[in-house]
């Protein structure tokens, strides 16, 4: 497949951001996405299969607490276990498990994700057990050179347009959701779980994410420039979303210099906010921590995902000019 790469200049904002290139010739080419697991470890999951959840329950709280004594935390939910395994135990309505196991039905192998062994609710904890990621973790992208964030800007871009193209759905009205089909829990419109609002379309939702632009002391200023991009929305697409695009949540495995080399792709771990989202909402997810419209990150959020343009303008009109506040 013929690449596009995209340059990020160091121009300042007020100039173009981005000049869009022939596959370049000094990076070198994407591999494909593999994921296999060892033989050891599809042994195991077919066990797993055998043994009834409350026993499964039972083994991975017992695993969990042993985690905390014997020092295989690596995280407050997260333990490295033997044999590259990873458990990851959260008190949320689900875990990561149902977005890994979302990703093992794709016909292409397509993001690069840990692989998932089996998870189970327990009623109050979610438990995932999957493949540890061996690399290194991403460093600031400040500390990137030009020729890592091209190469990132790549590799991020082709395994999200991979992951839309294979899950957007044609259904009618289809529900804007958790993977679980539940009502979407998101840090960044958390009263939409608190209300326990039913979102049936792309409108209802951004009218969700941008609140109060018809507040009246927003009503001639913000909602102008807002009212627009949450008309244009109903064209769009509804995908699987990864929910948490940052730094923090990629891991070149086999480290970042194998990855230079083109002998690995960026790992994306932490599905926990994954969900059946409009196709823009993982850009204004992925900048959702940054303080400035235009940093260095936000020009990569960009160039990913060269569709939400509108939609990160019409985001950051609302945070800074709203008056509104994300909780
Ligand atoms: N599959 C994995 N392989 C390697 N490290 C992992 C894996 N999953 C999680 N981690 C480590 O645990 C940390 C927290 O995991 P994450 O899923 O991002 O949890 P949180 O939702 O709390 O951010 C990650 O930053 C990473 O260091
Ligand atoms: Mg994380």
């Amino acid at each position: 497949m013929r690449l596009l790469w995209l340059a990020l200049t160091d121009s300042g904002p007020s100039q173009n951001i981005l000049n869009i290139l022939q596959p370049s010739d000094h990076l070198a080419p994407l591999q494909p996405v593999t994921r296999r697991l060892s033989l050891a470890t599809v042994l195991l999951k077919s066990w797993l299969l055998y043994l009834l959840t409350t026993v499964r329950c039972a083994l991975y709280g017992a695993l969990w607490s042993i985690s905390g004594r014997w020092g295989w935390r690596i995280h407050t939910t997260v333990a490295h276990l033997p044999f590259g395994l990873v458990l990851k135990s959260t008190r949320a309505s689900h875990g990561d498990g149902d977005a890994l196991r979302m990703l093992d039905t794709l016909r292409v192998n397509s993001v690069n994700a840990p692989i998932l062994i089996d998870s189970v609710h327990d009623g109050h904890v979610a438990h995932a057990l999957s493949t540890y990621v061996d690399g290194e973790w991403c460093p600031a992208v400040h500390d990137l050179s030009r020729q890592d964030k091209e190469r990132l800007v790549g590799d991020v871009r082709n395994q999200f347009a991979s992951l839309y193209s294979q899950t957007h759905t044609t259904i009618v009205d289809h529900p804007i959701c958790t993977i679980s089909y539940t009502t979407v829990v998101d840090p960044r419109v958390s009263w939409v779980s608190e209300r326990g609002l039913q979102l049936r379309s792309n409108e209802e939702f951004f009218r969700q994410v941008w609140l109060g632009i018809d507040f009246e002391k927003n009503q001639h200023t913000v909602r102008p420039r807002i009212e627009p991009v949450i008309i244009a929305a109903r064209v769009e697409r509804i995908v699987f979303c990864h929910g948490d695009l940052a730094e923090r949540n990629l891991i070149f495995p086999g480290g970042l210099s194998a990855w230079r080399q083109g002998r690995s792709r960026v790992c994306l771990i932490d599905w926990e906010f994954a969900g059946w989202m409009p196709e823009p909402w993982d850009a204004l997810k992925a900048t959702i921590s940054e303080c400035e419209a235009d940093n260095e990150w936000t020009r990569m959020v960009r160039a990913i995902f060269p569709r939400a343009g509108q939609f990160l303008d019409a985001d950051w009109i609302w945070r800074a000019e709203a008056g509104m506040g994300i909780i």
